[in-house]
C-alpha cells in the first residue's frame, strides 16, 4: 500500500510489483546530501523574492537539516512506497511540518530536481576521481624516477623489438593517466550549470531568480534550455566514458603486470599483500588484482554503453527511462576509484628487476634496428641495410646463436663498412637508448625532462582540481551538513 504521494488524480493502491520496478530509492538514496542541499538553496531564494515567507522558509530548512542529520546518523527510514529519495525527504518533511513542507516544491519539478542532484553529485565526484588518477600517475613517476637506465626490450606484436627504459615504459602509462585527469576535469566543467528552474520541462510562471540558486550552490553558469537541461545527462555519459577509458589504460598496464610476473618474464614482483594463493597448488601466487582491474574494465565500459543504449531515441524531454542512470554512474565511481587506489598501492610496493630486463634483451635481436642504423650512418641505403641486416638474423637463427655471439671475423665478412668499435656501439643497449634522442624518444636525458615534466603537469592538474573543488566549497554543509 502507498500513501497518496501524487495527490489527488489517484484513487487505487499502487500494484507492489510496479512499486519495486518504479522506485529507485534504494540506489538514488545516495544522493540524499545534495538533494538536501538542492532544497535548502531552493528554500533560502523562495524566501529571497517573496515566494514564501522567511518563517516558513526557515521551518523548512531547519526540518531539512534535521533530516540530513537523521541519514547522516543512519536513523531515518527509507520507504520504497515513497519511491525515490526526493520523495522520502519530502514525505519526512511533511511528517515534521504538516502542510507548510508543501511550499518546498514551489517553482520546481522532480525533473529539474534530479537533474540538479546528478550534477552536483558529479561535480564532486568527478574531481574526486581526477585526483585518485593523479596520485596514481604520482606512483608510476615515484618508481620511474630512478629507472631512466633501467633497460628492457619495447615489445610490439607482443615480439621483443628494440631496448626502451624501464621509466620510459611507465611514463607511457602517465601520459595516459594526465589524458584521464584531464578528461574527467573538462567533464566537469561542462557539467557546471545549474539546471534548476528548468521546472518539468517548461520553466516556472513563478518569479524565481535562478542565478540566486546558482550562486549558493556554487554554479558559474545556468542551463540555457529548460527542455535540454531536463533530460541532458551529458555529464554521465562524459563521465562513463572518460572512466571507461581509464580503465582502458589500467587494463593494459594490469595485463603487463600479469605478463611480467609470470615465469616467463620475471621482470616484477608483487608484494604478497596484492597476491592470492591457490588452494590446491601449494607453489601459486596469483596477480589478482591486476587480473581484476581487467576484468572489471568490461563492467565500466558495460556500464557506459547500458547508459547510451537507455538515451538512445529518448523523445524530448525528461522520460523515466532516465532513472536508469544512476546505477551504471555509482557502479562505475566505485569500481573506478578502487581500481586506482589498489593499483597505485600495487605499484607503489613493485620490486622490478633489471637483471632480468637485460636479460631479455640478449636473445630476440633486439639490436638489430641498431646495426641497420648504424650501417645507415656510414651511407648505406636504409632499405639496403635492412635487407643485409635481415640475412644476418636469418643466417643466426638458423645457426641458433644471437648477434651478440658473431665473431669479429663474421662481423668484418658480413659487414665490412663498419668497424668493430661502431658494432660494439650498436650492440649496446644503452647507447642504443642514448642515441634515440628526439623529444618524446627513450634516452635516458630526455626521459629525466619528461619526468621533470610529467610531474609539473601533475601538479597543475591538481591545481585545477583545488581550484574547481573551491568553486563548490560554498557548499560545505553538502559534505558535512553543518558549515553554513
Ligand atoms: N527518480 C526519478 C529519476 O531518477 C526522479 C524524477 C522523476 N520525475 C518524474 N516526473 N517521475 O529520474
Amino acid at each position: 500500500m502507498t500513501d497518496k504521494l501524487w495527490g489527488g488524480r489517484f484513487t487505487e493502491a499502487t500494484d507492489e510489483l510496479v512499486e519495486r520496478v518504479n522506485a529507485s530509492v534504494i540506489f538514488d538514496q545516495r544522493l540524499y546530501r545534495e538533494d538536501i542541499a538542492g532544497s535548502i538553496a531552493h528554500i533560502r531564494m523562495l524566501a529571497s523574492v517573496g515566494l514564501v515567507t522567511a518563517a516558513d522558509a526557515a521551518a523548512i530548512e531547519g526540518g531539512l537539516r534535521e533530516i540530513r542529520h537523521e541519514i547522516d546518523s543512519g536513523r531515518f527510514v527509507w520507504r520504497i512506497d515513497r519511491e525515490d529519495v526526493h520523495m522520502n525527504i519530502e514525505a519526512a518533511l511533511a511528517e515534521r511540518l504538516g502542510v507548510t513542507a508543501g511550499r518546498l516544491h514551489t517553482a520546481r519539478s522532480r525533473n529539474d530536481q534530479v537533474a540538479l542532484d546528478l550534477r552536483l553529485y558529479l561535480r564532486e565526484a568527478l574531481l574526486d576521481r581526477a585526483s585518485d588518477v593523479l596520485d596514481f600517475a604520482d606512483a608510476l613517476l615515484e618508481q620511474a624516477a630512478d629507472k631512466t637506465h633501467v633497460v628492457l626490450p619495447g615489445y610490439t606484436h607482443l615480439q621483443r623489438a628494440q631496448p626502451v627504459s624501464l621509466a620510459h615504459h611507465l611514463h607511457a602509462y602517465v601520459a595516459m593517466l594526465l589524458r584521464d585527469a584531464t578528461r574527467l576535469l573538462d567533464a566537469h566543467d561542462r557539467a557546471n550549470e545549474l539546471p534548476l528552474g528548468s521546472g518539468a520541462l517548461a520553466g516556472t510562471p513563478h518569479p524565481i531568480d535562478r542565478m540566486h540558486v546558482a550562486a549558493s550552490l556554487g554554479f558559474p553558469r545556468l542551463t540555457a534550455n529548460s527542455l535540454d537541461a531536463v533530460s541532458d545527462r551529458d555529464v554521465a555519459v562524459e563521465f562513463l566514458s572518460a572512466a571507461s577509458l581509464c580503465m582502458n589504460h589500467l587494463s593494459r598496464l594490469s595485463e603487463e603486470l600479469v605478463l611480467w610476473v609470470s615465469q616467463e618474464f620475471r621482470y616484477v614482483t608483487l608484494s604478497d599483500a596484492f597476491c592470492t594463493g591457490s588452494s590446491i597448488m601449494p607453489q601459486k601466487k596469483n596477480p589478482d588484482i591486476p587480473e581484476l582491474v581487467r576484468g572489471k574494465t568490461g563492467r565500466v565500459t558495460g556500464s557506459l554503453v547500458s547508459l547510451l543504449m537507455t538515451l538512445k531515441g529518448l523523445p524530448l524531454a525528461y522520460n523515466k527511462d532516465m532513472q536508469e542512470d544512476k546505477e551504471p554512474v555509482f557502479d562505475a565511481l566505485d569500481t573506478l576509484r578502487d581500481c586506482l587506489v589498489v593499483l597505485t598501492r600495487t605499484m607503489r610496493a613493485a620490486t622490478f628487476h633489471p637483471e632480468q630486463m637485460a636479460s631479455g634483451l640478449r636473445a630476440g635481436f633486439v639490436m638489430a634496428t641498431d646495426i641497420a642504423d648504424a650501417l645507415v650512418q656510414v651511407g648505406v641505403p636504409f632499405r639496403d641495410a635492412h635487407h643485409r641486416v635481415g640475412a644476418l638474423v636469418q643466417k643466426c637463427s638458423a645457426d641458433g646463436t644471437e648477434l651478440e655471439s658473431l665473431s669479429d671475423m663474421d662481423w668484418a665478412t658480413l659487414v665490412p663498412e663498419l668497424t668493430m668499435e661502431q658494432v660494439r656501439k650498436a650492440l649496446d643497449p644503452i647507447v642504443s637508448l642514448q642515441r634515440r634522442n628526439q623529444p618524446g624518444s627513450p634516452a635516458p636525458n630526455r626521459v629525466e625532462e619528461a619526468q621533470v615534466r610529467h610531474l609539473a603537469s601533475v601538479s597543475e592538474i591538481r591545481a585545477r582540481v583545488v581550484a574547481s573543488r573551491a568553486d563548490t566549497e560554498i557548499m560545505g554543509w553538502l559534505r558535512d551538513g553543518s558549515v553554513e
